[in-house]
């Protein structure tokens, strides 16, 4: 939600083109994640573009994910779906009316309620589930699993191999799972750590339903392969408050030994209109992967 809230804000300030270099260093940033899930799932929910909603995919997008992904799965109707990190069910509930058994889990309740009830508002056959992608427990109940939003770089090494293997648990042998991912761009590691700016002002958000501005600061650790966000979100009145979040960048040899090691074995590398291969410079890519 945070990342790709960007995409629908305009700066007040263009990211400078020659990034500042960064003296501190990746340890001193130590938790993966501060963002208030909760919290800002409920303010997601009054941030509605049209269908869609600020800081998630255009809906036409997620119209053409969700139509390219059943093409992949090439499922029956009625075939069981999971669909992991949901949020407020743009493509679960899209699924579902495609007739699709839909399951949404997603840690923030605020979304997984709004979803049940516009899901029950409209008949789907979904179902949504409050909790962590972490923690759940399926056994061989579904045909097929994705995880978008490039959620995955998110998770630390122990949290991406937890993961993999509960999707692994969750499918039936033969199922397949696609998850989109950002990759380590070429020549990546050669870099100096640096840093870039941007400011927004904003009559809300999914940090305030006031007028604020935001300051993204986006930091970047090239040798260990690693993007740091700093959000420092700034009230008309009140005390500033930051948020921060790591993101790990992912090597596609490297992942798909984690897959394997999950029992998921990689069937393809997808461009990001998973229609075409992915080429090898391709920063965002999707991988399917299938349940051994
Ligand atoms: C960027 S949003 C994407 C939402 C939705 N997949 C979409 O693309 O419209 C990421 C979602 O992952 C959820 N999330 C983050 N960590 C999670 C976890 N450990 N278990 C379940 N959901 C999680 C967040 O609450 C948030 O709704």
């Amino acid at each position: 939600m945070t990342n790709s809230a960007t995409a629908s804000a305009t700066p007040d300030v263009p990211t400078p083109r020659r990034a500042l270099r960064l003296r501190r260093r990746l340890e001193e940033f130590t938790p993966m994640d501060t963002i208030p899930w909760e919290e800002q799932a409920e303010q997601l929910l009054r941030c509605r573009e049209g269908d869609g909603y600020m800081g998630l995919r255009p809906p036409a997008r997620v119209d053409d994910e969700v139509a390219a992904l059943l093409d992949h799965f090439a499922l029956p109707a009625g075939a069981s779906i999971l669909d992991l990190g949901c949020g407020p069910g743009m493509y679960s509930a899209r699924m579902g009316a495609r007739g699709y058994a839909v399951t949404g889990v997603d840690i923030a309740r605020p979304v997984i309620e709004h979803a049940r009830a516009e899901a029950t508002a409209a008949g789907l056959p979904c179902r949504y589930l409050a909790r962590s992608f972490l923690e759940m427990e399926f056994d061989g109940e579904f045909d097929a699993a994705f995880l978008t939003n490039s959620t995955i770089n998110h998770l630390s090494e122990d949290a991406l191999d937890e993961l993999l293997r509960r999707v692994r648990r969750a499918l039936r042998p033969g199922g397949l799972f696609a998850c989109d991912l950002v990759v380590l761009p070429r020549d990546f590691h050669e870099q100096p750590p640096s840093e870039s700016r941007t400011i927004f002002t904003l009559p809300r958000s999914p940090w305030s339903d006031r007028p604020h501005r935001w300051l993204e600061r986006k930091l970047s650790f090239p040798a260990e392969g690693q993007r740091v966000v700093h959000h420092v979100i700034v009230p008309e009145r009140g005390a500033p408050r930051e948020f921060w979040s790591r993101f790990v960048m992912l090597e596609r040899p490297a992942f798909s030994r984690r897959l394997a090691r999950a029992g998921l074995d990689v069937e393809a590398w997808l461009d990001q209109d998973l229609r075409s291969p992915a080429l090898p410079e391709r920063e965002l890519v999707w991988a399917l992967a299938r349940a051994r």
